[in-house]
Parts: C-alpha cells; structure tokens; sequence
C-alpha cells in the first residue's frame, strides 16, 4: 500500500525507548494508519528494521513483528518523511544540560529545537506536531514561535502528550494505560487537534481514560507525576535509614502506612536509590523551572527528593564498608544487577554505576553481573580505574566474593543456588541486599552474615 492509501500518515521524530514501542503499538491497534519511525541514529534504525530491537523490552519484539513493513516503517530519511506526514510525534531526548545556564538542572532541549526547525523548514501542508518528549512547562510556545517564525504558509498546531510508560512494563502500560494525557489549546483548531489524538487513541483506550486538558496542564502533569512517584520512593528510603536505626522493619513500615487508601500500596519499595533516564531529569527539570518563576521554596522542596537519592546510593556503600570491617580494600565483591530496574537492559542513572563506583573507590575487586544490562555496563564504567570484571553468569561472579550486593530486583537472584555460592565464597560471607528480594532467613541459615536494607541484619559475626 503507498502513503496515499492509508487513512492517516503518522510519523514519529525519535526512535528509542518511547518512540519505537510508542508507535509500535499505535500501529498494531490502528492498522488503518500508517507509522513511520525516523531517527539519526543509522544503526538503531537498522536494528528497528531487521524485528530486533536496539532495546530489551518484554512482548515488544512480537508486537513490532506483527506489524513491521506493514503499516509500521522505520527510517533515516527525516526530511523526507516530513511532508506526508499529518500528526507529527516528537520524540527525541531532553536529557539534563551539561554546559552554560542551568547546567546540571535544566532539560537540553537542543535536539528538540532543531527537530521544530526540521519540521518547519519540510513541511508542505498543516502538520498536528505533538510534544511526546518531557519537557519543561510552556516548552509548546517556544514550538509554535520556531514553527511560525517568518509567518508559515503552513498551520502548525502543537499537542502534549506526554508518555507514562515505565521501562520493563512498556507494552503492558501501553496496551492498558491508567490514562493518556492530551493538551491542546481552547481554540477551534487546537481543539480539532485534539480531537484526532482523541480518535487515535480511542482504537483501544476507553474513552473514559483519555484526559484533555490545556498544553500547559498537561506539560506539568508529567512533570509532576514523575516527581510525586520519585517523592515516594525518597519517602519510604528516608524511613529505611530510620528503620536501620531503630531496628523497625521498612516493609511492615510500607504495609502499614500503604494499606490506608489515601496512601496506597504502591511504589513504597525502598531501595538503593532510584535509577532511570527520568526521574532525575525530570525533577531537576521542575525545580528549575521553579527557580525561573522565582519560587525558591518550592525548588528546595523538590530538590530534596534528589538528595536524599543520592544520600541512599551513600549510605548503602558506608553501610558496606562499616560491616565489612572497614575496609573493602582487595575484596572481591559481586554486583548482582546492573539495570537500574528488573527486565530491561537500561542503566541510565542506575544506581549501580554510582555504587561500583564508590566501591572501586574504595579499592574493592568489583565484578559486576546482570542478565540484560552488561553492554551498557561497559560503557558506563568504560575508563573508570580500579580491579573491575563483567560476569554474566552470577555463579562465575559470585565465586571468591566477600560479599554479594544485589542493586537489581531481577527474579533470578531469587532463586540462584545460595548453598553453591556460598561454599564459593571467602568467609565470612556478607549479603547486602539493596533491593529486598532475598530470602534473608534462609540466606542466614546457610551461613551468610545479611544486611537487608531497612531491616534489623542477620549476623553471625
Ligand atoms: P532515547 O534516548 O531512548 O531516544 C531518543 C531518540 O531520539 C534517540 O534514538 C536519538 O537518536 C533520537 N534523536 C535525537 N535527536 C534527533 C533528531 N534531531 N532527529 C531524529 N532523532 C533524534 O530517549 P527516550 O527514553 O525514548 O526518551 C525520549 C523522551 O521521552 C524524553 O523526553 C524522556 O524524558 C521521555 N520519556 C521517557 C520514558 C522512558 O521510559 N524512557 C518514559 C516517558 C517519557
Ligand atoms: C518512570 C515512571 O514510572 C513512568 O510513569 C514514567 O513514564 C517514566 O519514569 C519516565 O518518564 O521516564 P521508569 O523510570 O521506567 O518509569 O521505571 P519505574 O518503575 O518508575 O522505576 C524507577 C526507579 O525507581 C527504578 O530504579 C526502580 O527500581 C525504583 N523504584 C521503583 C524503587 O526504588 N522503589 C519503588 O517502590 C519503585
């Protein structure tokens, strides 16, 4: 079938983790649509077209097979996909600028801004172009003014729908979304515009789910939905240290305090810190933003949430160290997971690479070991001096260690083979389990000496 043939030309600026299995999904539900992925990265979008995916994401292989060169199409040719396109998503990153004002803090929007341009200077026809990236509030005005700069013959109507998939669980939060958000402005033609999202979406999400709301809204709310959930997480670690302490329990701490309604059950596991492209970003994003309209307490407030990630990450290594009896220095220790969450092989701000760090610092033999995630390992500690290996295989990894410290929940650190890895290791044998996922009892029972985060240890020593 040509362009011409299909009911709508959809194209998507952007083709990692949001926008492959994004658009992935919209083509699999609307058949009758056709999706094309640009991006400028050659040897991703060679991946995207041979059905293997540059990223690890549970069904997404299947889905993308399902309908690959069928209505779904992926391509270098950017300009080029422009002019046939009538609903333009752009997703590309906004990731933390690292140079001039607000370096550290505000989102680079560098590779957005030329995307505009791009669109601008290729368009022959109105386009309905829609901020799928995070990006900071009122970031659709600067757009408008880029597409409309030297008064267009074109009509460039912007949208935000922000995505809320979470990594792992893409397919899943796609296929059945708590929600999708669309933000257009109260005009006949913003409202027009909307409406088409409306449509598209309403191929499989109840309608009941799909929020409109004003561009501006909608900007915040991503913004604000990261930060409340990061918030939580901040939350319930700031109580594990207490917990440590006290020798309170944090997760009958989380039962109790998430089993109230108003609080609810989820996102209270505390943990080595918070990873993920987002979070981070995404607040820092918000309290620059406060900065900017001159709300200082409000940017400390969120701050904070940041800090005390950070200060999680710290604490876990010193907690490490302390039990160790104070020096790591020559000892073997086995990172279990490297991601910086279970099922995907993303480590983009995972904690792991702040701890290996700390612990090579600290002159430790790391040997670093996960499932998924060992290629962006690499890169990611490419450089770094001290005794660093890679082991896939947590029994190659686990042999000769000190110690064992989990910073993954993946399932198989569950059920490895505790009585082998024991018998391997040098004595005493110390578990620090960053994620809670261990049968601590058990481990106790077979000899390890178990730190457990936010709960009282279980030592022989
Ligand atoms: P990503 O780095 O995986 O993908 C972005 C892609 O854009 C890259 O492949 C890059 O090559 C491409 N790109 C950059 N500039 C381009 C240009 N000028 N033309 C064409 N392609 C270009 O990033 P991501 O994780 O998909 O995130 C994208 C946006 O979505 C970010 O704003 C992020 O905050 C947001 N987001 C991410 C997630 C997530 O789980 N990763 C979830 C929700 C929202
Ligand atoms: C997060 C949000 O959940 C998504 O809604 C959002 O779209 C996305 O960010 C984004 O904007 O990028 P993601 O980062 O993929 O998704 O994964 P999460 O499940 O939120 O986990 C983030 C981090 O928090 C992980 O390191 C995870 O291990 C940690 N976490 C999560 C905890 O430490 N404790 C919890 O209880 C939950």
């Amino acid at each position: 079938m040509t362009a011409k043939e299909f009911k709508k030309n959809i194209l998507c600026i952007g083709a990692g983790y949001v926008g492959g299995p994004t658009m992935a999904m919209i083509a699999s539900k609307c058949p009758e649509y056709r999706v094309v992925v640009v991006d400028i990265n050659q040897e991703k979008i060679r991946q995207w077209q041979s059905g293997e995916p540059p990223i690890y994401e549970p069904g997404l292989k299947e889905l993308v097979a399902g309908c690959l060169d069928r209505n779904l199409f992926f391509s270098t040719d950017i300009e080029g996909s422009i002019p046939q396109a009538e609903i333009i998503f752009v997703s590309v990153n906004t990731p933390i600028k690292t140079f001039g004002q607000g370096a550290g803090m505000a989102a680079d929007l560098q590779y957005w801004e030329k995307t505009a341009r791009q669109i601008k200077e290729n368009a022959a026809s109105d386009k309905i172009v829609v901020e799928k990236s995070t990006l900071p509030v009122r970031t659709a005005k600067a757009m408008e003014r880029i597409l409309h700069a030297g008064g267009s013959a074109e009509h460039f109507e912007v949208l935000s729908n922000p995505e809320f998939l979470a990594e792992g669980t893409a397919m899943k939060d796609l296929a059945e979304p708590d929600r999708v958000l669309i933000g257009g402005h109260d005009s006949p033609a913003g409202q027009a515009a909307v409406q088409q999202l409306v449509e598209l979406y309403a191929h499989w999400v109840p309608r009941e789910r799909i929020l409109t709301a004003s561009v501006w809204s909608s900007e915040l709310s991503k913004l604000a939905a990261n930060a409340f959930l990061a918030q939580r997480i901040s939350s319930i670690n700031s109580i594990s240290a207490i917990c440590e302490a006290t020798e309170a329990d944090v997760q009958e701490v989380a039962k109790a305090i998430g089993m109230d309604h108003r609080i609810g059950p989820r996102f209270l596991e505390a943990s080595v810190g918070f990873g993920g492209s987002c979070f981070k970003k995404d607040i820092l994003s918000l309290v620059y933003l406060c900065k900017q309209f001159n709300l200082p307490e409000v940017a400390a407030y969120w701050r904070q949430v940041v800090a005390l990630n950070e200060y999680q990450r710290t604490r876990f290594v010193a907690q490490m160290i302390e039990k160790m009896f104070n020096t790591i220095a020559g000892k073997r220790i086995a990172v279990l997971g490297f991601a910086f969450k279970a099922n995907t092989g993303d480590t983009r701000e995972s904690p792991g690479i702040y701890v290996v760090r700390q612990l090579l610092d600290e002159q430790a033999e790391v040997v670093v070991s996960d499932p998924q995630a060992l290629p962006n390992a690499r890169n990611d500690l490419a450089g770094v001096s001290g005794k660093l290996e890679f082991a896939e295989d947590p029994y190659e990894a686990a042999e000769g260690a000190h110690a064992l410290a989990v910073l993954t929940e993946w399932d198989i650190y569950r059920d490895l083979d505790y009585p082998r890895i024991f018998a391997g290791m040098a004595k005493p044998a110390f578990v620090f389990d960053g994620r809670n996922i261990l049968d601590h009892r058990q481990l106790y029972e077979l000899g390890f000496n178990v730190y457990p985060l936010g709960k009282p240890p279980l030592v022989h020593i």
